[in-house]
């Protein structure tokens, strides 16, 4: 009999991924309970009008809602319920005490630990979702299984999906990640698990390690995506400096299949939930076993990638003849990369934030993040200050002495630039922090135009 399954948290891990599990798994059941009930409500609503947003997710949704996908938050019930728990619930980097700024902030985790306990009416197979430090399961199968009266295994099944094609990579991964112990339970444990996903997954993509190696690789995979992002950063700064094109070195370098194309891509440095997250806790790890020289190495990721956004600023200020008090950037996207609405650790909010001390009046339009720009910015954007939003691009853009794109929106170079140019002070600057305009087209236009890993501007090709 196929076990019905439930996730604890809601958010952009456990939606997506419960969604596409039901819609596989059409004899199971799945429920999804969260605290938030706003956010269960949102998942619940009539017009479909989801708390994430993600391409073709509300399809599913609409396919499997109702039928074998539940959300509720009624956690009590779905726990008891239901023989597998997968646990999503967020673990935010710790803002106090030991590992402060580093550590992963687990207290979410082990109350829903302590939760799950407490309602279970039989042994459970408990899934870490979320990414927790290496030997996390340990202290949680310490935690669940101490005077219990019911068994709990506990494995972890890290995430690899990416916002903004979320459903496309759970639909077809490039490897589905599962850990557990290798005793005679946690093997059972981890057959169990594998079934649900070799519903659609073949299974020579179904990977399984023991519980440290999964904790471990979920991590070590970040980290060397966002280094791989720093990399091209750090070889970005020195095109600029020596006429060299950051594009046509990485299209070049990523011929070479050993180094491969992906994650070559430079720009206004790594965001979201998951990269300066992992790797901070990589450092924490490195420090925690004594590994000095392997934490500074890992933390010179984080810093190239700050210096990347301060760089930006500077360009700004020097194109902008050294003064940028009063004047108007419009800033062409908030989320951290197209096709999300999520603002978490995006460059861009790091850029508006090193403007505003500049004095610089900054107009922010994007498609997807205005709500979470408003809310991000809340600090330094209430009323009478120098930060307004705009949906629409072309009004963020009226009168503005500069356009500073941070996302590559794909809306962006299809819009009428002459418009722009035509409605805004003169110089007209454009900075495409993400390489993504037609640059000859706008220097034609007029505009004087700034990128990343090129066309410095006082070369002769930024005119
Ligand atoms: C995030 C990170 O992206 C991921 O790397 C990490 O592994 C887990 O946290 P995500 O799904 O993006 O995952 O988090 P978020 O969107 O914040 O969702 C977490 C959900 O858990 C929230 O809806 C929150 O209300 C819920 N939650 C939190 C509970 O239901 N119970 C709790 O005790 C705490
Ligand atoms: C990442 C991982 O890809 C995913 O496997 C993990 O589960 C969660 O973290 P995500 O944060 O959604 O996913 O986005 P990703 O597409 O990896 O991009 C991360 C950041 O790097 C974005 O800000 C993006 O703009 C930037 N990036 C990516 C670059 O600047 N250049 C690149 O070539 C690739």
């Amino acid at each position: 009999m196929n076990k019905d399954v439930v996730c604890i948290g809601a958010g952009y891990i456990g939606g997506p991924t419960m969604a596409v599990i039901a819609k596989m798994n059409p004899d199971r059941k799945i429920m999804v309970v969260d605290i938030n009930a706003s956010r269960i409500a949102a998942w619940n609503s009539d017009d479909f009008e989801l708390p994430i947003y993600e391409p073709e997710l509300v399809d599913v949704v609409r396919e499997v809602r109702g039928k074998n996908l539940f959300f509720s938050t009624d956690i009590r019930s779905a726990v008891k319920e239901c023989d597998i728990v997968f646990v999503g619930v967020n673990t935010p980097t710790k803002m106090f005490g030991r590992g402060a700024g580093r550590a992963s902030d687990l207290q979410y985790w082990e109350a829903t630990a302590r939760e799950i306990k407490e309602y279970a009416d039989g042994d459970k197979i408990v899934v870490e979702k979320s990414t927790l430090p290496v030997r996390t399961a340990a202290a949680m199968e310490a935690i669940l299984n101490d005077h219990a009266k019911h068994r709990f295994t506990v494995l972890s099944n890290p995430e690899f999906l990416a916002e903004g094609t979320a459903v496309k990579d759970l639909l077809s991964p490039d490897r589905v990640l599962i850990g557990g112990p290798q005793d005679e339970a946690g093997i059972a444990a981890i057959a169990e698990v594998v079934d649900i996903y070799a519903a659609w997954v073949p299974r020579e993509k179904i990977m399984t390690t023991n519980v440290w190696s999964a904790e471990l690789t979920k991590f070590a995979a970040n980290a060397f995506l966002a280094q791989r992002v720093s990399s091209i950063n750090a070889i970005a700064g020195l095109c600029e400096a020596t006429g060299a094109d950051v594009d046509e070195v990485a299209r070049v370098m990523g011929a070479d299949h050993r180094i491969g194309a992906k994650f070559l891509k430079a720009g206004p440095g790594f965001g979201g939930s998951c990269f300066k997250k992992d790797v901070l806790n990589l450092v924490y790890l490195c420090e925690t076993f004594g590994l000095h020289t392997a934490a500074e190495y890992w933390t010179q990721v984080i810093r190239m990638n700050e210096h990347q956004q301060e760089r930006i600023v500077s360009r700004l200020f020097k194109a902008m003849f050294n003064t940028l008090a009063n004047k108007k950037v419009a800033m062409f996207g908030f989320a951290f990369k197209a096709d999300t609405g999520d603002t978490r650790e995006t460059p861009a909010g790091t850029v508006a934030r090193l403007l505003n001390d500049e004095h610089v009046r900054l107009a922010i339009t994007d498609p997807k993040a205005i709500p979470n720009a408003k809310r991000d910015l809340a600090d330094i954007a209430g009323d009478g200050a120098g930060i307004v939003f705009e949906e629409d691009p072309y009004v963020a853009a009226e009168g503005a002495d500069a356009v500073l794109l941070m996302t590559d929106w794909s809306l962006y170079p299809a819009l009428d630039w002459r418009r722009i140019f035509d409605s805004m002070r003169k110089p007209a600057l454009v900075f495409d922090t993400r390489n993504c305009l037609d640059g000859e087209e706008l220097r034609r236009i007029g505009f004087k135009v700034l990128n990343i890993g090129k066309d410095i501007c006082g070369a002769p090709t930024c005119r």
